[in-house]
């Protein structure tokens, strides 16, 4: 049983996933936009981080290659690929399995098949949490990806369409039956855009009905929430979303004695406008960098001031300049993030 004492032996230990090992078992959930390789670069130089998910990549982009931007299949030379999996979406499992050959090809760890994402845009084409209205061909997808790479082959996915846990287990299963080697569950129904809480409960059901390892994912905001979900469902990992977005340090402050001190919140942001400006460009930089103010400033008990501010500066130096002004005060900093301001 984990409890507060455990919890970073436990997230700091090996999980074997498909013949292969993770490092850890606390995890960077996969974010549309976000996840990209500037942010992965943050979250990597605190380390800590099990395996790293990518942005969503369209698979019909994916051969194109890295640099493709518009499919989010992009990383630094520099990246360690072994520790991150990419995530693909589509609907054909033709063209899934084609994508995920690329992806091997080029050293990731695994491909991650997203059945979550329940926007409008991603559901429209047939994508996403779509497929679980339609396991069997969601099953194909994860079968044809299994017969076309040897990496570990991950699912995520969410409840379905109805809020019934035997839907979710049935899917599991399904999954697990056609090759995949782990699965991230999210236990809301598809179209719950964050509001109600997710049924930690279950995903201990899911993971009493396979033998693959079952990462637990959704609204784990402070380490109590953390010990929480392991202790209720006996997952095997934890992967955190926007929590990684506002405190990039957590993985490390987790699994190891690494202690934030408050320069950390200045130096990151400081950090990420240079990394998004270097491998973005100072348009798209600034842009993306707004995505993350949301989460960071979530941070500070004042944040939707900071907030304000920073998408009101014209620029990247702009927005150096508000977090210098803001941030080299005395900060007032809240112990859980808020995120109910951005969903
Ligand atoms: C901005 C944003 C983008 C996301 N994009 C994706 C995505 O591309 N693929 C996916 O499977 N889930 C995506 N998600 C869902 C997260 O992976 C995760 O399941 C969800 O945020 C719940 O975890 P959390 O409470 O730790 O944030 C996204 C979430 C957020 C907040």
């Amino acid at each position: 049983m984990i409890t507060d004492h455990t919890l970073r032996h436990f997230l700091a230990t090996p999980l074997a996933i498909g013949g292969r090992e993770a490092r850890g078992r606390l995890f960077m959930a996969p974010m549309a936009k976000l996840g990209n390789t500037a942010f992965r670069k943050i979250v990597t130089d605190f380390g800590g981080c099990g395996l790293l998910f990518s942005e969503m990549c369209w698979a019909g982009s994916v051969p194109c290659g890295n640099g493709h931007d518009q499919g989010g299949f992009t990383w630094r030379p520099d990246e360690d690929l072994s520790r991150l999996v990419c995530q693909l979406f589509g609907s054909d499992p033709a063209t899934m399995a084609r994508a995920a050959t690329v992806v091997a090809d080029n050293g990731f760890f695994g491909v991650d098949i997203n059945f979550g994402c329940a926007v409008a845009s991603v559901c429209k084409k047939g994508c996403g949490a779509a497929l679980l209205r339609t396991p069997e061909r969601a099953a194909a997808i994860v079968h044809a990806i299994r017969r076309a790479v040897s990496i570990p082959v991950f699912v995520k996915f969410r409840t379905g369409w109805q809020d019934d846990p035997q839907i979710a287990v049935s899917l599991a299963r399904r999954f697990e039956d056609a090759g995949a080697d782990a699965l991230t569950y999210h236990p809301r129904v598809a179209p719950d855009r964050r509001t109600r809480p997710p049924r930690w409960d279950y995903i201990g059901r899911v993971k009493a009905a396979v033998g693959i390892p079952v990462i637990g994912n959704g609204d784990v905001f402070d380490r109590r929430d953390c010990v929480r979900m392991l202790a209720r469902t006996d997952c095997d990992g934890v992967a955190l979303g926007r929590l990684a977005l506002a405190r990039p340090w957590i993985f490390a402050e987790w699994t190891s004695d690494y202690r934030p001190n408050p320069g950390v919140y200045l130096q990151s942001a400081l950090d990420l406008a240079q990394w998004l400006e270097a491998c973005y460009g100072p348009q798209t930089g600034r842009r993306r960098f707004h995505r993350y103010a949301a989460y960071f400033t979530a941070n500070f008990r004042y944040g939707h001031f900071l907030y304000g501010r920073l998408c009101r500066a014209p620029d990247l130096a702009g927005v150096r300049e508000v977090l210098r002004r803001y941030l080299s005060e005395d900060l007032d900093v809240v112990e859980r993030p808020s995120m109910h301001r951005f969903r």
